[in-house]
């Protein structure tokens, strides 16, 4: 029966990972995926990570089920660690809110919840989003529109345009932003910027969607946080997906949190329902292993210590790769301005170069990134940053 079903293209970001491995050129650079790298090209287990492993193997006593909203702690600190502790609305028991399998987990569960809810709603994505956006909303069969974010000509954020877009957007539907670190194209909202979007959301009524996977990759971890936790205090209902996979590099053990500010505690037990029965109609609950470490660490002043200077570790040699990389573009004689890469943020760049030129580099030179010409700045090392900007100058 399934010889109905055609063969689909490789997935736009995980199969350059595939076609990474089987590239046999010694000096093949992967700048694909986002998964923060150090000097050597090594992803670590970060070490607040690894003395958590050690605690939770000492306190673990059962394998037996958890619940479906998932680790009752783990939601509890992550609430605290991106609205702030003592968030007002998770004071008035506004807030509905899940672990999930991943901050893709998150996104899935929440666009069913919005399904259930008013199936008509379309979803507002940038333009350009992250590619995995379109089919974790699009397949809950919800219907998605795009509003204009990036300019590639001028490689900044058309901010006019994106507000223009957003004032004509329906009551009831819903804009899904990107909390920082925005992905692809490192390209971040100003605060003047969010409060400009906080006020059409009033007008409106749309509701917006905060998707957090970068938390802390930006400038910091609260500063990271500014657009949401202004949304969040100033209007009735926000979704939130929210993810540990970079910020605590826990990327295999898919740890993500689904939220949702309600307007009234009333609403809030609704919607906790509804989530959780939606999670236990997809994969019953969660892995409960990522979103233990996670608690142990933030329960822990130590722990929640070593774990914030691991960040602000990994945010700050991201940055100093782009300064490192648009010299070295410099250096090589390169034609075009690259000094946007410095002001972007967080772990992606958007080079703002053609797909076929992408391509070319990726045949020519085996180095690979996404066709959008996004590159994973954590890539980037002091070994491969000359040939690779030598290979980026070649072909543009
Ligand atoms: C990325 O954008 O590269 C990451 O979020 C990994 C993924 O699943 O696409």
């Amino acid at each position: 029966m399934f010889t109905v079903l055609p063969a689909l293209a490789p997935d736009p970001i995980l199969g350059l990972s595939a076609a990474y491995r089987e590239d046999t050129n010694p000096n093949k650079i992967d700048l694909g995926v986002g998964v923060y790298k150090d000097e050597n090209g090594n992803t670590p287990i970060m070490a607040a990570v690894a003395a958590a492993q050690t605690k939770l193997l000492e306190q673990e006593t059962s394998k037996t089920y958890i619940t479906p909203q998932g680790v009752q702690g783990y939601i509890d600190n992550m609430l605290s660690l991106i609205l702030g502790k003592g968030n007002t609305a998770v004071l008035a028991d506004r807030v509905a809110a899940v672990q999930s399998p991943g901050g893709c987990g998150a996104l899935r569960v929440l666009a069913e919840l919005v399904k259930r809810a008013t199936p008509d709603a379309k979803v507002w994505v940038s333009d350009p989003t992250w590619a995995n956006h379109i089919p974790l909303i699009g397949d809950a069969g919800l219907e998605l529109a795009k509003y204009p974010y990036f300019d590639k000509a001028s490689a900044s954020i058309k901010f006019d345009e994106m507000i223009d877009t957003l004032k004509q957007v329906k009551k009831g539907d819903i804009v899904l932003l990107h909390g920082c670190c925005h992905n692809p194209t490192g390209a971040d909202l100003t605060k003047e910027q969010w409060q400009s979007v906080l006020e059409v959301a009033q007008q409106t009524g749309f509701i917006p969607f905060v998707d957090l996977a970068y938390l802390g990759f930006g400038d910091s971890l609260e500063e990271d946080a500014y657009g949401l936790r202004l949304l969040v205090d100033n209007l009735p209902e926000v979704i939130i997906a929210a993810s540990c996979s970079k910020n605590f590099g826990l990327y295999r053990e898919r740890v993500g949190l689904a939220a949702v500010v309600c307007a009234d505690s009333a609403t809030r037990k609704i919607v906790q329902s509804q989530i959780q029965s939606v999670a236990r109609a997809i994969y019953s609950m969660p892995p409960s292993y990522g979103g233990q470490l996670v608690n142990i660490i933030l329960s822990d002043e130590t722990l929640t210590a070593q774990w914030q200077d691991e960040v602000n570790e990994m945010r700050d040699r991201m940055k100093t790769l782009r300064q490192l990389l648009v010299t070295n573009l410099h250096k090589q004689g390169s034609s075009k301005d690259f000094s946007f890469v410095e002001q972007q943020k967080g772990m992606f760049s958007y080079l703002c170069i053609e797909p076929e030129k992408v391509r070319e580099v990726r045949e020519k030179f085996s180095v690979y990134f996404v066709d959008s010409s996004r590159v994973n700045i954590a890539g980037i090392n002091k070994n491969n940053v000359e040939p690779l900007a030598k290979a980026l100058v070649s072909v543009l």
